[in-house]
């Protein structure tokens, strides 16, 4: 095989177990479940209309919001891909009240895997970029029917964190701790094959991403830090900044990984007692895992994700992600604030 030829996902991840210890082979082959049960979805979501899956599937999830045929189908696909592989001592979904645990009919791994099996459902209907994003854990010690306790650990214990974008082209992107690495899906091989090893993201940028409409609900350092944006060059930061909104986050992200740029769901008022919309656990700590080993930063707006301790399953938290000198900026234009 010359040097050249493609890599595979899983030559890709046999050569990252034989380089980085902490990779062993369960891990490895969590990885690549995930990554087939993702092909799936993938499947599901180029058929559309074709496949009857468009549409609202008549129910509610945990966070009280409508599903849509996709999530719930992306949701059972995802369980059951994860259910025999025998490397997942449990798992949990945000669309799930409890974590799920694994059948007893199959053996038990040590790996806890959480997803948000279809992120940007909004999107689903209107043919515009959805994805999967998902965070992997180490199960206790000794802890063989994983409860909610168990997943409730900072973002810095992920051993694994990824997400996919259906889009144009079905993209897989993926740190094991050593990088951040993007997969091409090749439609007509059914595999991944590594097309960016270890992304960078600018450091800079002039573009930003949120969703402007809550304006009148943010708190005062919001309000300010993007009028600062909005003022363009003659404005204090001396420079016109652009904004992208696409209202999936693994599209917004991805192009942030792709060409830079800072994305922020902040806290607001419009929902008492939920800081920021974005959970914590499926959403906010797998990406911040991503675009730190991509050379990005990802606050609270005041403290960096992946160090906040999680009291809830479902918690939510605000997320300020992306070029790491513009989140050190609004960060800082945070912490000046208070
Ligand atoms: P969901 O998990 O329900 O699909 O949520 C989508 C998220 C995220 O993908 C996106 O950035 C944000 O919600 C969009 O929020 P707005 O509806 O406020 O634009």
């Amino acid at each position: 095989m010359s040097e050249t030829s493609p890599i595979s996902l899983t030559r890709f991840l046999i050569e990252e177990q034989r380089a980085h210890q902490h990779l062993n082979a369960d891990l490895r082959l969590l990885i690549e479940v995930v990554a087939r049960a993702c092909k799936s979805i993938s499947i599901a979501v180029g058929k559309g209309d074709l496949g009857g899956v468009l549409g609202d599937a008549g129910t509610g999830n945990v966070q009280g919001e409508a599903q849509k045929k996709l999530d719930v189908l992306s949701n059972e696909i995802l369980l059951e891909a994860n259910a025999w592989g025998g490397h997942l001592a449990g798992c949990a979904s945000e669309e799930m009240d409890d974590p799920h645990p694994i059948p007893d009919a199959y053996p038990k791994g040590n790996f806890l895997l959480l997803f948000d099996p279809l992120d940007g459902s909004s999107n689903i209907d209107v043919n515009i970029s959805v994805g999967t994003i998902f965070s992997v854990l180490k199960c206790p010690d000794g802890v063989t029917n994983p409860s909610a306790e168990h997943f409730l650990q900072p973002g810095t214990m992920q051993v694994a964190a990824g997400y996919t974008v259906y889009g144009p082209s079905t993209l897989l992107v993926l740190t094991l701790g050593h990088g951040t690495h993007v997969f091409t899906l090749d439609r007509e091989l059914g595999s991944f094959t590594l097309t960016r090893r270890n992304v960078q993201i600018p450091p800079d940028t002039r573009e930003f991403a949120i969703n402007m409409s809550n304006q009148r609900h943010w708190e005062a350092p919001m309000q300010g830090y993007v009028e600062e944006l909005l003022a363009g060059k003659t404005g204090p930061r001396g420079k016109d900044f652009n904004m992208r909104w696409v209202a999936s986050m693994v599209a917004d992200v991805h192009r942030i990984l792709t060409r830079g740029g800072i994305f922020i769901y902040p806290w607001d008022k419009k929902d008492a007692g939920k800081p920021g919309k974005l959970r914590l656990m499926y959403e906010a700590n797998p990406m911040a895992f991503i675009v730190e080993q991509a050379g990005g930063a990802a606050t609270t707006g005041r403290d960096r994700i992946m160090e906040v301790g999680p009291t809830a399953l479902h918690q939510r938290v605000p997320v300020f992600l992306g070029s790491r000198n513009e989140v050190a900026y609004v960060t800082e234009f945070h912490r000046n604030h208070d």
